[in-house]
């Protein structure tokens, strides 16, 4: 299918581009490599070398010297302009595109204007060069869809100037009869966004005339082979070349490297790329056609009375050149003179008649041509004029020197353009080396051209008889003495033979030239009659009428002649090339008849010559190969050198100088001059391109390295900026809350002063706040300090408002604190508190040991079982022992001390000692129980006296007595039999018969039988203070 076609091409390609770099180390690539560089015979070999291998393109330094192959190679492909794009000029193999690609970076690196000198003789493929030039931008320069149409203009405008001016010759299959300069826009960019043509002297002899072997301009051939029937039909046309006068004077009408019908389709197609529409093709057309027509004029009649033979051909002219036939007609038979001051149709004769149509068919052509070029133009035109800031490469391709056989003023022209150019390329290239260009031999000569331009311009102006052969005389009178001027009559005798008497001889730069000077003057005034020109002008023919311009015919001063027109031109072009960078291509023709593969060397040499190859190579090679203003060269180089990096401060020179020394320039390698360095060998220069290319790219790392870090900074920047920015936001809104915070406070303080001002009035709103907080921090104070026990007497103080309030909560709170108390509280701790109750109730603040008592509990017992002899427990039988306690007794005669033990069942208190009961008393006998007000033990039972058993009151001492007399109070029911005395207690002793016992406050303890027969008592005053477990248990858990 497609693709293994494409990459089978594809491969093709690759291996036919491998063996053409092979092929590339065939000879030299640059003749200023050539060992021996002064041979010319070396030189041709060399050319030779590669021409057999296709090798076409050489170098001489950065000038382009091109064979013409004659043939199609493989080397203009879209790959190879890619490959030299943006390529140095050494790095790959000479090519045209090398040149076109030097030229483009120049413009762009430089910002200068560029021109691309294309010179050789006719046939040496400038034309083909130019071309190549052209589609090497459209293809590799950046292109918008805007640039696209330029690009496209561009490329179309020269199939179609080839067709109206481009014709066979003898020299050339498709040569070029008319100069052509061409500007190619570029913008900042580089893209090409506009062209301008300027175009030079058209051969228009050749529209009436063509010498033998040749054609006339190749439109006139494809309209008739390549134009619909219908559009012949139109045109009066027939497919034949053969019925035209016009076609047949070079009996040459088919060509076989010519395909007229093909060019015809392509000529169409590129005016309507160019932007002509339907009408203008049409009125072109009809131009064209009614040249073809006015050469079939054929004249008849008798002399004096000529007239128009075939009234066909001026019915197609009256149409389609939009006269009225007519006046076309008698213009074409007379001549208007004005004598006088009136104007007479004067009958022309036969001879004057078919000049005079031959002299319109030229002015039509001619001027149609440059109206071509104009609205070429106007296609190119740069449109975005916002910014008129373009550069430019110009394309110079003009006709190449030439000699025929006959050579005429048309000869003359080209050939001195060839000269001015020639000139203009010594100018650039030699100048500077201009002794060792004379000492080469070659001389110029200017003056000579000019002389003869204006002997012939005085001849055509002078009134009387002049004629081509007056003027021949007068060039020999004047110019004759010039050593590369000669005549028939000049000459000698040898030279005689091979010239005509009508003819004179120039020796230019490229050769010999015999000019026949017939039709000098006819050529030089290039006249037409006025009569003819008003016909024109009234053409209803929009290009015509554009073409001749009614204000011509009423300019009386006469039309300069066209030498001089051309001359002037010429000098305006050298001005246009002087201004811009010159490149040039030196195109060698390689044979005679256009074969291909044919290495003429007699040919070969005599351009080699001609064209100054071997003094261009001398120069390069003596003098300096490469110069440089010194902004250039230092602007350009001065990365390579760190003191000229990035810029220069001091003088240019002293810069450049810096610079080559640190590029290690040996002397001889270089001079510098008074604004350039020149450097003498390629290699050195192209050493120092390389070292630019390396460095460029480390360049480029710096510089993104720099960049980088340049951006990373400003990124820095731009988040520190970013975190103050928030930090400082945040600062302002803390600062803002403590100041609305302070506010805040302040106000408080502010209202709880106005509300402790007022805090005794009336509810307001002055105090409200105040009171509310008040009675607010009054409860949550109260919450965290009720108090802990009903023990805990602390009360917060309420506010005035809150006193009642405060007295019910306290209250509730103490009911609270009791009702929990007692709901905690456990049976024997209940019986405890029920005894120490009864205690309290018959001791507090009675009895002096009271308090000492308190704290001490209650316990059940102060004897176990052990501590009761066995006997007695037996004694008791039933009887449950409710307390037992140790006890003192006191006899009650003698008051003796004696140990016994208290035992208190439910119904009696039993005194025991050891094992006997020694008495017991009934509870029933149970009379009272006194004991001192004071801190002593001491205390007495009163028994009843009826009872006969009962020895009277028993006196005894407990050194628990509260405990001891609350338990016997609470067993024996007696606990309002309780006394308390103060001072003594009378008791009973038996029989009627009372003791007394004396109390008293002491500092020791002391019991004992007193003088007066009283048992005394002394207690302890102040008792020591004690704190026992007991106590702190109580306080603890009330
Ligand atoms: N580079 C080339 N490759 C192939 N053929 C070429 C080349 N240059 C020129 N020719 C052939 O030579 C002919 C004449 O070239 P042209 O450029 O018209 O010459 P000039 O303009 O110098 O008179 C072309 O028509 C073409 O056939
Ligand atoms: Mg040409």
């Amino acid at each position: 299918s497609y693709l293994p076609i494409v990459v089978a091409s594809d491969g093709v390609r690759a291996m036919m581009e491998s063996a053409l770099t092979a092929r590339d180390r065939v000879g030299v690539q640059d003749f200023v490599l050539l060992e021996n560089f002064t041979s010319e015979a070396a030189f041709i070999e060399n050319l030779r070398k590669r021409f057999k291998e296709n090798l076409i393109y050489t170098y001489i330094g950065s000038v382009l010297v091109s064979v013409n192959p004659y043939k199609d190679l493989e080397i203009y492909t879209k790959n190879h302009m890619e490959r030299y794009r943006g390529v140095n000029f050494y790095e790959v193999s000479p090519h045209i595109y090398a040149v076109a690609d030097n030229s483009y970076r120049s413009m762009r690196t430089e910002r200068k204007d560029q021109c691309i000198l294309i010179s050789g003789e006719s046939g040496a493929g400038k034309t083909e060069a130019s071309k190549k030039i052209l589609q090497y931008y459209a293809f590799t320069c950046p292109a918008s869809e805007q640039v696209q149409t330029i690009k496209d203009r561009l490329l179309q405008s020269n199939p179609v100037l080839e067709a109206f001016g481009n014709a066979k010759t003898l020299r050339n299959d498709n040569s070029s009869r008319f100069g052509k300069y061409m500007d190619i826009q570029f913008d900042f960019k580089g893209a090409p966004v506009g062209g301008h043509i300027i175009n030079y002297l058209l051969e228009k002899s050749r529209v009436v005339h063509q010498n033998h072997g040749e054609r006339n301009f190749h439109i006139f051939y494809q309209l008739i082979e390549g134009g619909e029937e219908d559009l012949l039909r139109a045109l009066g046309l027939e497919r034949n070349p053969q019925q035209y006068q016009y076609l047949v004077k070079g009996n040459c009408p088919k060509v076989s490297s010519i395909n007229d019908r093909s060019d015809w389709k392509m000529v169409r197609k590129a005016l309507t790329v160019i932007g002509f529409n339907e009408d203008e093709v049409e009125e072109l057309l009809n131009i064209i056609a009614s040249v073809l027509h006015l050469g079939n004029v054929q004249y008849g009649g008798e002399e004096g009375n000529v007239c128009i033979t075939s009234d066909t051909q001026i019915k197609y002219l009256a149409r389609l050149l939009g006269v009225n036939g007519a006046v076309l007609t008698e213009a074409l038979t007379h001549k208007k003179i004005i004598a006088k001051g009136e104007e007479l149709m004067s009958p022309l004769n036969l001879e004057q008649a078919s000049s005079a149509r031959d002299a319109l068919s030229k002015a039509v052509y001619g001027r149609t041509f440059t109206w071509l070029v104009n609205k070429i133009n106007a296609s190119l035109t740069y449109t975005d004029d916002s910014h008129k800031n373009y550069s430019v490469i110009g394309l110079l391709d003009i006709y190449g020197f030439e000699v025929f056989q006959h050579n005429s003023f048309e000869q003359f022209c080209i050939n001195y353009c060839n000269e001015k150019l020639q000139q203009l390329f010594i100018e650039l290239t030699l100048k500077s080396e201009q002794e060792e260009y004379e000492a080469e031999g070659i001389t110029w000569e200017p003056e000579k051209f000019k002389g003869i331009i204006s002997i012939l311009d005085e001849e055509c102006l002078r009134p009387g008889d002049a004629s081509d052969l007056t003027f021949l005389e007068k060039l020999e009178d004047t110019v004759g003495g010039h050593a590369h001027f000669v005549t028939h009559k000049l000459a000698d005798a040898k030279t005689r033979k091979v010239m005509g008497r009508d003819e004179f001889r120039l020796l230019h730069y490229a050769g010999e030239v015999n000019y026949n000077v017939n039709g000098f003057l006819d050529k030089n005034n290039d006249l037409l009659f006025r009569n003819l020109k008003e016909v024109m002008c009234m053409s209803e023919n929009k290009i015509l009428n554009q073409c001749f311009d009614r204000e011509e015919l009423s300019d009386k001063k006469r039309p300069e002649t066209a030498a001089t027109q051309f001359k002037a031109s010429l000098a305006k072009l050298m001005e246009i090339l002087m201004s811009k960078e010159p490149s040039y291509i030196r195109c060698i023709k390689p044979n005679d008849s256009k074969q291909a593969g044919r290495f003429d060397e007699v040919l070969i040499r005599h351009q080699v010559k001609y064209l100054g190859l071997m003094e261009n190579l001398r120069v390069r090679r003596a003098g300096f190969a490469y110069r440089r203003r010194y902004e250039v060269f230092l602007q350009r180089y001065k990365s390579l050198c760190p003191d000229t990096w990035p810029n220069w401060q001091g003088k240019l020179a002293d810069g450049v100088a810096t610079l080559v020394k640190h590029l290690g320039y040996k002397p001889e390698e270089y001079k510098l001059g008074r604004s350039k360095i020149f450097i003498r060998f390629p290699k050195t220069l192209f050493a120092t391109e390389e070292a630019l290319e390396t460095r460029k790219h480390s360049l480029a790392t710096k510089l993104q390295a720099g960049w980088r870090g340049y951006s990373q900074k400003s990124k820095y920047q731009k988040l520190r900026t970013s975190a103050i920015a928030i930090q400082a936001w945040w600062r302002g809104i803390l600062a803002r809350r403590r100041a609305q915070r302070r506010r805040q406070a302040a106000d408080t303080i502010r209202r709880f002063i106005k509300g402790f001002i007022y805090r005794h009035r009336e509810r307001c709103p002055e105090n409200e706040y105040f009171l509310d907080y008040v009675r607010y921090s009054f409860l949550m104070k109260l919450h965290r300090n009720l108090p802990k026990n009903v023990l805990d007497k602390s009360w917060p103080t309420p506010p005035a408002a809150l006193a009642e309030a405060s007295e019910h909560l306290r209250k509730l709170c103490m009911q609270n604190m009791v009702w929990s108390y007692c709901k905690k509280i456990s049976p024997e701790w209940k019986h405890q508190m029920e005894q120490k109750m009864i205690a309290s109730e018959l001791f507090k603040d009675k009895k002096d040991n009271y308090p000492q008592s308190v704290p001490k509990l209650f316990v059940s017992t102060r004897l176990n079982g052990e501590d009761i002899n066995p006997k007695v427990v037996q004694a008791l039988g039933s009887e449950k022992m409710k307390y037992a306690v140790p006890v003192t007794k006191y006899d009650r005669k003698g008051y003796k001390a004696r140990p016994r033990q208290l035992l208190l069942t439910a119904n009696s208190a039993v005194i025991i000692e050891e094992t006997k009961l020694k008495q017991r008393i009934d509870y029933g006998a149970l009379k009272g129980i006194s004991v001192s007000s004071l801190s002593d033990g001491l205390f007495v039972l009163h028994v009843s006296s009826d009872d006969n058993k009962q020895k009277g009151d028993v006196v005894l001492q407990s050194d628990h007595v509260i405990e001891t007399l609350t338990k016997i109070a609470i067993c024996s029911d007696k606990i309002n039999s309780i006394n308390i005395n103060q001072g003594s207690i009378t008791f009973t002793v038996g029989q009627g018969k009372e003791g007394i016992i004396d109390f008293t406050p002491g500092s020791e303890l002391l019991v004992a039988k007193a003088k007066n027969g009283h048992l005394s008592v002394v207690s302890l005053l102040n008792l020591p203070h004690s704190q026992s477990d007991g106590f702190s248990k109580l306080k603890a858990e009330m």
